[in-house]
């Protein structure tokens, strides 16, 4: 049974309040927090101001994924947000070891974020610092993209490489998500998956969340 974490990038922004009480309310298991910064991708999200807010009403952890560039700068400031988990990109750190390490001295648990492109080998000498490993089924900046199949393998050969390197970690799936593939990502080793679009594009948002927790 995997964590379920219903992405807010798909809430309806103008009732924030009523879709984070839905959350509270359901078997999902984090809040995902997509911040981007128009910079490393396409679009821009939401900042500190609007994660106040979320933090205000979430009964649940915060699980923050940084869409940014150089994301050291805020780590601290996430941090104090609430943040549970911060999740940064392979692709977006050029120091990504003191990045981890930063993030575990806050007291968060260290994600790394692998791109679509991004081949598992790159948290060869990574992974035993990590606490979490998000594998991107689209290409990260919207929500309700299609899911990219090649990303089954990935979670396998992540899989092996960490039973060749004797350490574990979380393995989050984010991007694309649905309820029919779901049971193939869980299958394949997938404990955390994001869902946006499936659930709060669904007539019954907290119903969705329970079918997934089921999976
Ligand atoms: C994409 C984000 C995802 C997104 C997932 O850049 O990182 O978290 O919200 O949304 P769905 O599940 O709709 O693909
Ligand atoms: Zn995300």
């Amino acid at each position: 049974m995997a964590l379920i974490a219903p992405s807010l990038l798909s809430a309806d922004f103008g009732n924030l309040q009523r879709d984070i009480e839905m959350v509270n309310a359901s078997e999902a298991d984090w809040f995902h927090i997509d911040v981007m910064d128009g910079v490393f991708v396409p679009n821009i999200s939401f900042g500190f101001p609007v994660l106040k807010h979320i933090r205000k009403h979430a009964r649940k952890p915060l699980d923050v994924h940084l869409m940014i560039v150089d994301p050291d700068r805020y780590l601290e400031r996430f941090r104090e947000h609430g943040a549970e988990v911060i999740s940064v990109h392979y692709e977006a750190c050029t120091h990504l070891h003191r990045t981890v390490q930063a993030i575990k001295k806050l007291g968060a648990l260290a994600g790394v974020v692998l791109n679509p492109h991004s081949p598992v080998s790159l948290l060869e000498d990574i992974i035993q610092d990590a606490d979490l490993v998000m594998l991107m089924a689209v290409n990260p900046g919207f929500g309700g993209q299609s899911f990219i199949e090649s990303t089954i393998g990935k979670i396998v050969a992540l899989k092996e490489l960490m039973a060749r390197k004797k350490t574990e970690v979380f393995i989050e799936v984010d991007g694309g998500v649905t309820l029919d593939n779901a049971p193939l990502l869980t299958g394949a080793g997938a404990q955390v998956l994001v869902a946006g679009y499936a659930v709060f594009g669904s007539a019954d948002p907290a119903g969705t969340i329970a079918a997934l927790k089921k999976l």
